[in-house]
């Protein structure tokens, strides 16, 4: 392949990433994670199931960063993942040491790449790479906002029985339980959901989706979700690779823009080959405006928290 993309974190997120990297042949691979995350044995797995896929593209298995070197994307999934009963905000501590320790590794063997932290709490876990790596805003884009309008969209299309192919849903803000799912420009074929359902049904779009993380966890009874988030990942992966120009929403460092500054919030951005290409901003109404605010101070009490 002429693209190479490093996962950092071998575990659910990181192997289900990886995985769909390889198949789709976007890029060659690496897998690093500690030895218990097993990476060189997950890697391999990878690797064999390419004849049957149909991909020639190399996956490494890895203990070693020497082995990610000149990587153009890397992904951080390094980490601990939310338990039943844990908040996300919970792993806080426990993360910024492991997050710190990983963006340092990665910017010595790829001081170009893009970074696309998903590690939780994701937006706290941005700065902490931001501030780390010391790399424009443009080459760290978290990962949370493509995976919660996903979840949104599933929920839209159950309800009205259409395709997921006509669905789009926007969903902005920090990722946890104040995250901010927009009805009016979320839609299906071009109309807007809040035209096709009633307002008590809008409703409890927006409460399950805002509440997505945790049924999951609830579901699985240990660990998180990892297929939507790695198809999640993929998704930015291929944007950046194939300098598509995807409007998609991410976690992007701002400054000043819809009035926040110095702090990652998922907000519209432009994906391509330079990482966040332009912050889209989108005109919201005072009770849009106040929610974003309300999840942005959010974030800010766990960055506050860990001082980055
Ligand atoms: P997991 O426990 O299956 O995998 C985490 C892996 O990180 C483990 O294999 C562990 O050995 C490895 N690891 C820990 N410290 C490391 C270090 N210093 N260097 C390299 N590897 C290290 O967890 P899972 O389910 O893969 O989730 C990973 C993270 O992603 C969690 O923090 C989870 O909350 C988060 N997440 C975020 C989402 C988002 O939307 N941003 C969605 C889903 C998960
Ligand atoms: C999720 O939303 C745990 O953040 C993760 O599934």
């Amino acid at each position: 392949m002429t693209h190479k993309v490093t996962v950092v974190g071998a575990g659910h997120v990181g192997a289900t990433a990886a995985r769909r990297i390889a198949t789709k042949e976007l890029a060659d691979v690496v897998l690093l994670d500690l030895p218990q995350g097993a990476p060189q044995g997950k890697g391999l797995d990878i690797l064999e199931a390419n004849p049957l896929e149909g991909s020639d593209a190399r996956v490494l298995g890895t203990l070693d960063y020497a082995d990610t070197a000149d990587s153009e994307i890397v992904v951080i999934t390094a980490g601990l993942p939310r338990k039943p009963g844990m908040s996300r905000d919970d792993l806080l501590l426990k993360n910024k040491d492991i997050i710190k320790g990983v963006t340092e590794n990665v910017i010595k063997h790829s001081p170009n790449c893009i970074i696309i932290p998903v590690t939780n709490p994701l937006d706290a876990m941005c700065q902490v790479v931001y501030r780390v790596s010391g790399f424009p805003r443009e080459r760290v884009v978290g990962m949370a906002g493509i995976l919660d309008s996903a979840r949104m969209r599933a929920f839209i299309a159950m309800e009205l029985r259409v395709s997921v192919e006509n669905t789009h849903a926007f969903v902005l803000g920090g990722h946890g339980d104040t995250m901010v799912p927009l009805p009016r420009y979320s839609t299906v074929a071009g109309i807007p959901i809040t035209e096709l359902m009633d307002a008590a049904t809008v409703e409890a779009i927006v409460k399950r989706t805002a509440g997505g993380g945790g049924e999951i966890v609830k579901l699985l009874g240990s660990g998180s979700a990892y297929y939507a988030p790695g198809s999640a990942i993929v998704e930015m992966v291929e944007a950046i690779l194939k300098d598509k120009k995807k409007i998609l929403p991410c976690a992007a460092f701002l400054d000043g823009e819809y009035g926040i500054k110095n702090l990652f919030v998922g907000v519209p951005v432009k994906l391509g080959a330079r990482g966040i290409e332009e912050i889209i901003q989108i005109t919201l109404t005072a009770a849009e405006r106040a929610a974003l605010q309300k999840s942005a101070d959010a974030v800010k009490e766990l960055v506050d928290v860990i001082k980055v």
